[in-house]
């Protein structure tokens, strides 16, 4: 297992670039907080996506696709004008024919604005949607943190029955235990809904209004604009206000504290062990009631692998009638990093089947016939180019990891066949070249 301060820097130097005089020098480099996924990291992403796919069948969730980017309203009206994201996060641009667009800074928005556009509610409720989409964001990168990241989520509109929130919150925690993460811990609240919460952000800013001085600058805009977020300040010294302000549990009207009631009930039911989080709030404003995250065991800053909860006002924000949802985000490069701290690697990386090595120029075009027809037989095959050395070649054979060679020369043109190598054990035999194709097929796939 690499140590936890390697991989962070792997993730976050290396291929995430943070380094601004990166920018300046003469190699062009991605920009600040963004990467490449390079070849060797790919086996962790479709192991990734083809888990989520799994499970989301498990579930019946149907893939959805919206474009990157949308029109700005439709996260200022949702995502809400005094949060973080809207306020300094956002993407956004006028295009040459001056529509103000803005690069999809979360996904529930757009899903939500695509349900509406094309009538959805006309079909069997809830939708259960999921997507893998890539998110941006102006952040200060970090470990963990990047302004071009990409997220598994769910959506399942039009039920406002805690049974679905439940559902939402278990196909999070069997696609994290699916990847093998242990010892995850779900935090959950509930933060009401336009009924009760009023009287609970009163009785929060009654708490605040004498503190006002100690908190930091933005608690002050927090308190004016948006209350709720002040349970969610990282500054040290709004830290003993926070640890004091009223829990929003015993403000709950009889609906919504039922509701939770429901979640929770469920949630031991199917045996997923949760943690009250009385003032998980969440980023984003279109919440009400339930909402959840799900952290590794080892905290670090940025550490939340998913998170989500309902939002049974937002369709309505977007001029929709009244429209129950729930769902969430997960980020894929906090997983990756989180399964290479625990030492999980995706299963069966890919491998050639076979490494064609050959000597002569003859042998070199009876190399390249073959290596065609092996394809269109669906194998994978690897052969030298121009002409290096049979050691050169076995080396570059060893190195693909290919379990078996073919070997072409001019013995073997001479007498029809091709000699074909056991990598592993050295263990070789002749074939007939045109039995070649049927016998590599067939030990390809046993
Ligand atoms: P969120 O908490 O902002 O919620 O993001 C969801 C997840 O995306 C986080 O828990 C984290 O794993 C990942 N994430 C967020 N920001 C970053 C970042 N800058 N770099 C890397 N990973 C990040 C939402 O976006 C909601 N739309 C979730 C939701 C869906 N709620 C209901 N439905």
């Amino acid at each position: 297992m690499a140590p936890a301060s390697k991989i962070a820097s792997t993730l976050s130097d290396a291929n995430f670039s943070s380094n601004r005089t990166n920018m300046t020098s003469d190699l062009h480099r991605t920009p600040r907080g963004t990467a490449d996924i390079l070849p060797d990291d790919q086996p962790y992403w479709d192991w990734i996506r083809d888990t989520a796919r799994e499970v989301t069948r498990r579930f019946d969730y149907r893939r959805i696709d919206t474009p990157v980017f949308e029109g700005t309203s439709v996260f200022v009206r949702t995502v809400g004008e005094g949060t973080d994201i809207v306020e300094k996060e956002m993407y956004t641009f006028l295009d040459r024919g001056d529509d103000q667009l803005t690069l999809r800074p979360e996904g529930t928005a757009p899903v939500c604005r695509a349900y509406l556009q094309h009538g959805m509610h006309s079909l069997p409720q809830p939708v259960r949607m999921f997507y893998i989409a890539p998110i941006f964001r102006y952040e200060r990168p970090q470990a963990g943190r990047y302004r071009q990241h990409w997220q598994f989520g769910v959506e399942a509109i039009g039920d406002p029955n805690p049974e679905v929130d439940a559902e939402t919150i278990h196909l999070l925690w069997s696609f994290l235990a699916e990847l093998g993460l242990q010892d995850l811990s779900l935090r959950l609240n509930s933060i009401g809904d336009t009924v009760c919460r009023p009287a609970y952000l009163d009785a929060l800013r009654a708490h605040y209004q004498p503190r006002l001085g100690e908190v930091c600058d933005d608690c002050r805009v927090r308190y004016e604009k948006n209350p709720l977020r002040l349970l969610d300040c990282k500054q040290g010294r709004c830290q003993s206000a926070i640890a004091d302000a009223p829990q929003i549990s015993g403000l709950l009207c009889d609906a919504c504290a039922e509701h939770f009631a429901g979640v929770r009930s469920i949630l031991e039911l199917w045996e997923i062990p949760y943690e009250i989080a009385p003032r998980l709030v969440r980023g984003l404003d279109y919440y009400t009631r339930t909402v959840f995250e799900i952290h590794p065991a080892v905290e670090r800053s940025q550490t939340a692998l998913g998170a989500g909860g309902r939002y049974d006002g937002l369709i309505e924000r977007l001029g929709g009638r009244p429209t129950p949802g729930v769902g969430f985000g997960s980020g894929i490069e906090r997983m990756i990093l989180n399964l290479k701290e625990a030492g999980i690697e995706p299963p069966g990386v890919a491998r050639p089947d076979v490494f064609i090595v050959y000597l002569g120029e003859q042998a070199q075009r009876k190399a390249l016939g073959l290596a065609a027809e092996l394809r269109a037989n669906g194998l994978s095959v690897l052969a030298p180019t121009g002409s290096r050395s049979l050691r050169a070649q076995f080396r570059a054979a060893d190195t693909s990891g290919a379990p078996t060679a073919i070997v072409l020369g001019d013995d073997e043109l001479k007498r029809g066949e091709a000699t074909v190598r056991d990598l592993k054990t050295g263990d070789q035999s002749s074939i007939p070249m045109d039995r070649i194709v049927d016998a590599l097929s067939v030990s390809s796939q046993s």
